[in-house]
């Protein structure tokens, strides 16, 4: 029988060991980003590739993979193109298809149209994995545009970048990549569960059961220590229909961010609607573009609208962008509005769907928001995406917080040659 004395000591020891242990074990984040062929920045702001973060990813699994994703389109048998920078996604898909038959692999995919590929997933099922369609739009009248990743229940990535060999070399995107967080990962399972569940039920549960509901939102974020640095992290998910007890919708969570905004409010996203963009009938919808002309005018927080531009472009936005971009007055007002557009040459034009910048993030001097949909209306109301919240402003920190890594990731494409500022002239077909 031990005396309480040495008990005492050895709880002690324990502790310390503890405390050694969890020093080893650190939380780390990695922004992540595909660049398109032949995009040069005069910039030394990198990051590691999206490409590289999932091989990363899949090479470091242990026992599980669950993905959330839009549609799968890894091979360019799609295109009927014979496209070299193809590689990457196609690899990725062989590295997926190898664990698949090593660890559980599941996958929640839009529940495709009858035009839409299915060979990946069909490769993907037979190599072991368990794909589940979820048919969002008999659910929710939107889609599944999530793009996530969870691995072995403690490492996550989300971001722009579809399961689509594009993704990784032709079209531009953002993401995040948090290592050793199991706490984080559990919340965002929950998001995965959720999706699961849908894929084997007709309706939307009205009571999400508690298993789903989570403690973590933007009143009470998660706190974590990210690369040493104190962080408040929380996940948001839309549409609200899909957010169980306790989960910010992604509306709030942007709504919000841009509340808290003190100086500046950096938006990088591919497509900005004040509508219902796929509404039957013409549908407005100002929730996001009146709170950024609020906190432009009650506070004079400067607001940048970096904007992407290609083929596609719904020509309807120009207007409304230009609207926003004409609140300017001296110091009083400070809303710019620029377009990128990613330069194509010949033979990258062959590529349909290709060539856009897809980025889908918020940055403002507080706050780093990393999410998955597009900014018009029914990505906030019956589309499923979601977004991780990163906020370090309490932090006392010397090394670079992901605030100021996303800032300097929108500062160099806002500096850039391929963005240009938008007027009361501007057309789109003068751009891009
Ligand atoms: C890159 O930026 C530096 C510093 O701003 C400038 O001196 C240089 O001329 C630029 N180079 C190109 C190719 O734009
Ligand atoms: C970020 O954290 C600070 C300090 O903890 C808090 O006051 C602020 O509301 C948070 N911002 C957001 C957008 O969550
Ligand atoms: C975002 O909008 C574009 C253009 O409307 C659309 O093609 C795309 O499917 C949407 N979502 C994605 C893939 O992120
Ligand atoms: C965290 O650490 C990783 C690995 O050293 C580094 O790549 C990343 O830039 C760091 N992130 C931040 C926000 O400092």
């Amino acid at each position: 029988m031990p005396t309480s004395g040495t008990l005492f000591e050895s709880l002690i020891i324990l502790s310390h060991v503890t405390m050694f242990l969890s020093l080893l074990v650190v939380d780390w984040i990695v922004l992540v980003e595909s660049i398109p062929e032949g995009l040069v920045f005069n910039s030394s702001t990198t990051h590691q590739s999206i490409y590289e973060a999932w091989l990363n990813l899949i090479s470091g699994a242990q026992s599980s993979l669950d993905i959330a994703s839009f549609y799968w389109t890894l091979t360019n048998d799609d295109t009927h193109t014979h496209e070299a920078t193809a590689n990457q996604g196609e690899q990725i898909l062989q590295e997926l298809g190898q664990l698949s038959g090593k660890v559980s692999v599941r996958i929640a995919v839009d529940k495709p149209s009858e035009r839409k590929p299915m060979d990946d997933i069909k490769f993907l099922t037979d190599s072991g994995a368990d794909v589940r369609m979820v048919n969002m739009r008999e659910l929710t009248s939107g889609v599944l545009h999530t793009k996530f990743w969870i691995v072995d229940k403690k490492h996550i990535y989300i971001g722009s970048a579809n399961m689509d060999w594009r993704s990784l070399t032709q079209v531009k995107e953002l993401g995040a990549v948090v290592y050793d967080c199991s706490c984080l990962a559990k919340d965002l399972g929950k998001i995965f569960e959720a999706y699961w569940y849908l894929s084997q039920t007709k309706t939307v549960p009205a009571q999400w059961p508690e298993k789903y509901s989570t403690l973590y939102n933007k009143d009470t974020p998660m706190q974590l220590s990210l690369n040493g640095t104190d962080s408040s992290v929380y996940l948001s998910s839309s549409p609200p229909s899909l957010c169980a007890e306790g989960r910010t919708p992604d509306l709030q969570s942007v709504l919000s961010v841009i509340a808290d905004a003190q100086q500046f409010v950096y938006i990088a996203v591919m497509n900005y609607l004040p509508t219902m963009e796929y509404s039957s009938h013409k549908r407005y919808w100002a929730d996001i573009d009146t709170q950024l002309r609020r906190v432009a005018y009650e506070r004079s927080v400067r607001v940048r609208l970096l904007i992407s531009c290609w083929d596609s472009t719904n020509p309807i936005m120009i207007p409304f962008l230009r609207s926003l971009a004409s609140l300017q007055d001296k110091s009083k007002l400070d809303v710019q509005v620029r377009l990128f557009t990613v330069p194509t040459n010949p033979r990258q034009k062959q590529i349909p769907y290709a060539r856009v910048n897809h980025n889908k993030y918020m940055v403002t001097d507080k706050v780093a928001y990393i999410g998955t949909s597009n900014w018009s209306g029914d990505y906030f109301v019956n589309t499923a995406g979601s977004a991780l919240v990163v906020n370090q402003t309490s932090a006392q920190s010397i090394s670079p917080t992901v605030q100021e890594q996303l800032q300097a990731v929108f500062e160099r494409d806002w500096e850039s040659s391929y963005s240009t500022d938008i007027n009361h002239r501007t057309n789109r077909k003068d751009i891009c």
